[in-house]
């Protein structure tokens, strides 16, 4: 099964994702992780993205689509993939569709998390992320049991240089322009799913859970 977790920034994509991927038995795949991964190894694309993503604006979609499809020809993929921030142009959004053709493969579901504009400001103000494992956390509505580590690795936690409030602004205005194109392009596949964000992490979960029509463990 192959899956697109669609949302603005701050909708949960990544918060959602660990669980979801557990219960498809799929891989999560997180452009936004990989670039991350590549700049906390100073690599040149790592530094490339970063040029990028200091600013809000969205990597070139050559560099990105690049960088993705070469991730999930990993053997590890083949089972299925949990797509989050990815795709976000309508180019990537066909790139990645032609790719999976090749291999008779296809997006079966793109589940798109709806939150208010207000939420997505408050969420990502008060977050902190794992530097191992990346797993998000709230000061608010999800603290770490002890505090700036995490729960799952005891990493330690950090706050996102993105997540300044005029960068946020900058990352919604994206969003809103060239990433909610995807959203019809979905919808008239008849792949769509809609869930409400606006809800706590764990109605959100069992809301994707019955839209994609899966039991929970
Ligand atoms: P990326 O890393 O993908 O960030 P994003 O899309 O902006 O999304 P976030 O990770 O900020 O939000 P999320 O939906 O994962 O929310 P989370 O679960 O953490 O991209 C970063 C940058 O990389 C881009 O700006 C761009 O430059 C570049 N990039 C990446 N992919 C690209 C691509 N395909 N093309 C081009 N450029 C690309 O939750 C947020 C907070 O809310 C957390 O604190 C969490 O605890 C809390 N929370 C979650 N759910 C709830 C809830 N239901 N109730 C209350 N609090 C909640
Ligand atoms: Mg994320
Ligand atoms: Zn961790």
């Amino acid at each position: 099964m192959n899956v697109v977790l669609l949302g603005a920034p701050g909708a949960g994509k990544g918060t959602q994702a660990t669980a979801l991927t557990k219960l498809l038995g799929v891989v999560h795949v997180a452009s936004g992780d990989l670039f991350r991964r590549a700049l906390s190894k100073n690599t040149e694309l790592g530094l490339l993205a970063k040029s990028y993503m200091d600013k809000g604006e969205l990597v070139p979609d050559e560099v990105t689509i690049e960088m993705v499809l070469e991730r999930i020809r990993e053997p590890d993929c083949a089972a299925g993939v949990l797509f989050d921030g990815f795709p976000r142009t309508l180019s990537q959004a066909e790139a990645l569709d032609d790719r999976l053709a090749v291999e008779g493969k296809a997006i079966d579901k793109a589940v798109y998390i709806e939150v208010s504009e207000e939420a997505l400001v408050k969420r990502l103000s008060g977050r902190w992320i794992c530097r191992d494992c990346q797993t998000p956390y709230h000061a608010e509505s999800s603290p770490p049991r002890v505090s700036g580590r995490c729960d799952v690795c005891g990493g330690e936690l950090y706050q996102r240089a993105d997540d300044r409030e005029e960068t946020v602004r900058e990352r919604l205005k994206v969003f809103f322009s060239q990433t909610l194109p995807i959203v019809d392009y979905y919808e008239r596949q008849g792949k769509l799913l809609r869930v409400d964000g606006n809800q706590g992490i764990d109605e959100v979960s069992a809301a994707i859970r019955s839209q994609l029509q899966v039991e929970s463990a």
